[in-house]
């Protein structure tokens, strides 16, 4: 596991847009795992950015986000069909039918689980795959006791994320209960992973994702067992990890 410490939320975003990027000029028909929130809005700005200034192409890319709210059809402002089509989407040369996102209001959820898990691993599953964390831990929606075997499947959020998620929705009351995510066993068949966090309220679960142990009370500790995983951080996500010249570098 390697992290990087960014000297702010712009650099983060920069050097997370860049990889992305550079998975893509390397393997055009990459796989891309994406994730929603709030900390990945700054890396889609910077990939319109350089689709823009003609130096991406997603014409071959195929994309699966990692969840979705239960209930929310795709024209909610919160759900996440609504943010990756306003975010990045729409303004990209991805091919609709490239891009897909859990269907959160599919009749029979478990069918709809298989479904999207099929469809990652027809796809060859995922080159690079991007996560953001929770507080708690998460990474897409596996909350804290989520089994790390694991596939697409329906969880219940943990009262934190119904919490930190309220800001989006105005009230906790409005945050759906329940969502749709990739397992950690789906994360973990990805090929490489870069996971994204900024601000001090990230800080402890990063510390404890880099050198804690490997427990299910926090997901985001499996990546230890990864291969080939980068932590992008801003230096208050980083400021209970003891770093060498921003970088460190831990064998697990
Ligand atoms: P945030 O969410 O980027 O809005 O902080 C991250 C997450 O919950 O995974």
């Amino acid at each position: 596991m390697q992290v990087i410490v960014a000297k702010d939320y712009d650099e983060l975003s920069r050097w997370a847009a860049e990889a992305v990027a550079a998975q893509i000029l390397e393997k055009p028909d990459s796989v891309l795992g994406l994730a929603t929130g709030g900390t990945p809005l700054g890396m889609y700005r910077e990939l319109k950015r350089m689709h823009q200034e003609g130096k991406l192409d997603l014409a071959r890319v195929k994309t699966f986000n990692l969840d979705e709210y239960i209930g929310l059809p795709a024209d909610h402002p919160e759900s996440y069909h609504h943010y990756m089509q306003e975010n990045f989407f729409r303004h990209v040369n991805l091919p609709a039918d490239q891009a897909h996102v859990p269907d959160g209001t599919a009749g029979d959820l478990a069918v709809e689980c298989q479904r999207y898990e099929e469809m990652i691993q027809a796809a060859g599953s995922i080159d690079l795959q991007v996560l953001g964390i929770g507080a708690n831990g998460h990474i897409g929606f596996n909350e804290p006791g989520t089994e790390f075997g694991a596939v697409t499947h329906v969880l219940s959020l943990d009262p934190r994320t119904i919490k930190a998620n309220a800001r989006f929705f105005g009230s906790e009351d409005q945050v759906p209960r329940q969502a749709i995510s990739m397992g950690i066993k789906t994360i973990m068949k990805s090929r490489k992973i870069i996971l994204l966090a900024s601000g001090t309220d990230k800080a402890e679960a990063i510390m404890r994702t880099v050198t804690g142990p490997v427990t299910v009370d926090m997901p985001a500790s499996i990546l230890q067992l990864h291969p080939n995983v980068t932590l992008l951080v801003d230096k208050a996500a980083a400021a209970f990890l003891k770093l060498d010249g921003g970088q460190m570098s831990v064998n697990c």
